[in-house]
């Protein structure tokens, strides 16, 4: 894992966008991995402001959606489909269609998760995935106590998550869904790289566990320790309680410029 500490979530979405911007250049066609949540925000902002100045464009590229709410209304604006198209999506230039995620109301939920999975194999896999990370270590969706193989799949969420989740439900915990479908921590890992953003205290330990400490179910984000890829971006407070903070700065002061993201 490489850990790069920034100032703020400017720097954040600039480098964030830096690594996107990077891998459309040497693949317009690239599959993008998209989370929602506000953690990739600035990248998300930092990239439609490179788009319209024509500085990256995605006309090419394809993007799936980490996850989405089980029985929210289509047109409900917190639909994980509806939020990333506002948060993202309808601000840079990805062709009609071409960004999808799994259909929370789907009839038939396995069938929906396993058609979900084969579409992400027969894009060719997610070249670069976006996430951000939950108070309590999930990724995703993949709350504690998830298989660090699952594919795309129904979860209950923790009353954690509901909680964290519930200021974009007028704060009413009630109107917050119990259920899910996210791509699996397998399906994550599938990705060829993976881009992590945490910012704010909130996420300290959540940080500190998925970076320093023994890979395990109850903090899901520990699977990316397995991963060959993977760049986990942060503020300063989310670094917070990273025990070799000083050994990541001196890094990616040092590191050769050729290496990139
Ligand atoms: C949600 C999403 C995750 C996201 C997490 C953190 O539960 N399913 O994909 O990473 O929350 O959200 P935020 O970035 O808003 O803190």
């Amino acid at each position: 894992m490489e850990i790069v500490i920034l100032d703020d979530a400017r720097d954040i979405g600039r480098l964030g966008a830096d690594a996107v911007g990077a891998l459309l250049r040497r693949r317009p066609d690239a599959v993008l991995g998209l989370a929602t949540g506000s953690s990739p925000l600035a990248v998300y902002d930092e990239l439609a402001a490179r788009c319209a100045a024509g500085e990256v464009s995605f006309a090419r590229a394809r993007g799936f959606t980490l996850d989405e709410y089980v029985g929210l209304a289509a047109d409900h604006p917190e639909s994980y489909r509806n939020v990333i198209d506002t948060a993202f999506v309808s601000r840079v230039d990805f062709a009609p269609g071409t960004v999808q995620g799994p259909d929370g109301l789907a009839a038939d939920i396995p069938a929906a998760c396993a058609a979900y999975e084969a579409d992400i194999a027969a894009a060719g896999g997610i070249d670069l995935q976006i996430l951000g990370i939950g108070t309590d270590g999930h990724i995703g969706f993949n709350e504690p106590g998830s298989s660090l193989a699952s594919r795309t799949r129904i979860k209950t969420l923790t009353r954690q998550t509901r909680l964290d989740n519930a200021r974009f439900f007028d704060g009413d915990l009630d109107a917050v869904p119990t259920h899910c479908l996210t791509q699996g921590l397998g399906t994550i890992m599938s990705a060829r790289h993976a881009v992590l953003i945490a910012t704010g205290a909130g996420k300290a330990e959540a940080v500190h566990q998925m970076v320093e400490g023994p890979v395990s179910a109850m903090w899901p984000g520990t699977v990316l320790q397995h991963h060959p890829h993977v760049t986990v971006l942060l503020d300063r407070a989310a670094a917070g309680r990273l025990q070799l903070a000083e050994y990541y700065r001196e890094t990616y002061r040092s590191k050769p410029r050729w290496q990139g993201l």
